[in-house]
């Protein structure tokens, strides 16, 4: 039978990544295979992501385009899936393009909902579950060529952030089955690749209890180093409240555990911590880092943390400066609130800073951790590291680059590398954003 062709676009985070590829797999058993080429595309689907008014807009403009696109390929069919798919639900009918929308615990119901889309037009189905973990599927990998995969070990959250969409798109935290995981690092490893990263909205939540045992992030994460030496272990993301001795004894004491650790802290004044219940404070924030700098002193330490949220004052963005400035982050991603329909903050808080302070805000933030980055890559001229190679540089055709275990990317003089070699490289020049060395033979 001929196969049919899905093409899938993935928006937000790494986990609709990871999703991409169980929903590859759910459709693989149905006889779709992936394309590279949209225009080839039976099934064209939309990975979207609600974490902010912009990542929906996105997809609203695409779904503007799509109408030519459909008249143009009448039988093309089209589905909204992910955080978007489950926040603003029906009423995607409205756009006269979509065919169905699944939310992120529906996939598995994504054959039927295709079945009936001849018969009785726009399906649906954006119900949460308790306990879908997508257990046994072994995700199709999206790009067969890549070096460095994802790995779900939870899914859902529990932290209600007040800010956050989150809670409400993905529903409650389940943590995946041990054999699960493993099974997926086995199939990634056998497929060539050499880096994986764990992932989860608060991975160092995991827990995954049996009548026996019950395995921990730390043990989780010493498992998975022990039982896969060769390949290099990220994870992301943790949470500060979480962030024990025990999860920095470990991640210090392997060494193919990259020593990285990206730990959103939102803001930097206690009030507005407060507000944003995130549930700890900046001295709690303070004190997990000093614990990391202590065990791991070349650490990675890399963040997210937004201005504008209700009720930010002057003095209160000032403190976010001031300890971006005091942790020295390597990177960090940086946004203006915006306000998400259902949240406690949209129900409870008065989105009270006008656009253009946030936007200034931003612009601070932006300048402040641009020099922060400058400082620490300069901090890195004339070190070693062990580089993962990823691919061709883009700036040019002699140069590769690769990642260190800190996550900087490094540019090299290409002398024959492969991707997916592990090369020693020391660092010599430096911009804020980039690395530039050479191999050391
Ligand atoms: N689970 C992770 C982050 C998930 S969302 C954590 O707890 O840190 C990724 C980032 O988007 C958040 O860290 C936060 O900085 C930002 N974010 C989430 N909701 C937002 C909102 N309503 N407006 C602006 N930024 C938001
Ligand atoms: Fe959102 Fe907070 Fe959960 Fe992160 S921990 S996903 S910010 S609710
Ligand atoms: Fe976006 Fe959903 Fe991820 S809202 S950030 S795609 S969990």
């Amino acid at each position: 039978m001929k196969m049919k062709k899905l093409y899938i676009e993935t928006f937000g985070c790494q986990m609709n990544i990871a999703d991409s590829e169980v929903v590859a797999s759910i459709l693989k058993d149905e006889n779709y295979e992936l394309t590279i080429n949209p225009d080839e595309a039976d099934l064209y689907l939309f990975n979207t992501c609600a974490v902010r008014e912009n990542a929906e807009k996105r997809i609203w403009n695409k779904l503007q385009h799509f109408k030519g696109i459909k008249r143009k390929n009448r039988n093309l069919k089209l589905g909204v899936i992910g955080c978007m798919a489950q926040h603003i639900g029906n009423d995607f009918k409205q756009t006269g393009v979509v065919d169905f929308i699944a939310g992120p615990d529906a996939y598995r119901n994504i054959p039927n909902l295709l079945k009936s889309i001849d018969e009785s037009g726009f399906q649906a189905d954006t119900e949460l579950s308790l306990t879908e973990t997508y257990e046994a599927i072994l995700p199709t990998r999206i790009n067969n060529a890549k070096i460095s995969g994802f790995v779900s070990i939870t899914r859902g959250c529990n932290n209600f952030c007040s800010y956050c969409i989150v809670p409400y798109t993905r529903g409650r935290e389940r943590s995946r089955k041990v054999s699960d995981i493993m099974n997926e690092v086995q199939d990634l490893q056998e497929n060539g690749y050499r880096e994986i990263t764990l992932l989860g909205q608060n991975v160092n939540s995991y827990n995954y209890t049996t009548s026996t045992e019950s395995i921990d992030f730390p043990k989780l994460l010493a498992l998975t180093a022990t039982r896969f030496p060769d390949l290099r272990i990220r994870f992301t993301t943790s949470h500060p409240k979480d962030i024990s001795d025990e999860l920095i004894e470990c991640i210090a004491n392997h060494d193919n555990i990259c020593n990285h650790i990206h730990l959103p802290i939102q803001s930097g004044s206690n009030e507005v911590l407060k507000r944003m219940n995130r549930k700890y404070t900046l001295e709690w924030y303070l004190d997990r880092i000093q614990k990391i700098r202590e065990l791991i002193p070349d650490c990675g330490i890399t963040t997210d943390i937004f201005a504008g949220f209700c009720g930010e004052m002057e003095a209160d963005h000032q403190q976010s400066l001031d300890v971006m400035k005091q942790v020295g982050f390597d990177a960090a991603f940086m946004f203006k609130y915006s306000e998400r329909e259902g949240t406690y903050a949209a129900k409870h808080l008065d989105d009270d800073v006008p656009e253009a302070i946030k936007i200034r805000r931003l612009n601070e933030l932006i300048t402040l951790q641009n020099q922060l980055s400058l400082e620490s890559n300069q901090r890195d001229v004339g070190k070693s590291f062990r580089i993962l190679i990823e691919g061709k540089s883009k700036r040019s055709e002699t140069e590769i680059f690769g990642r260190t275990c800190q996550n900087k990317v490094v540019i090299i003089p290409d002398t024959g590398e492969k991707i997916g070699d592990f090369v020693p490289v020391t660092v010599n020049d430096y911009t804020s954003a980039t690395l530039f060395g050479t191999k050391i033979s």
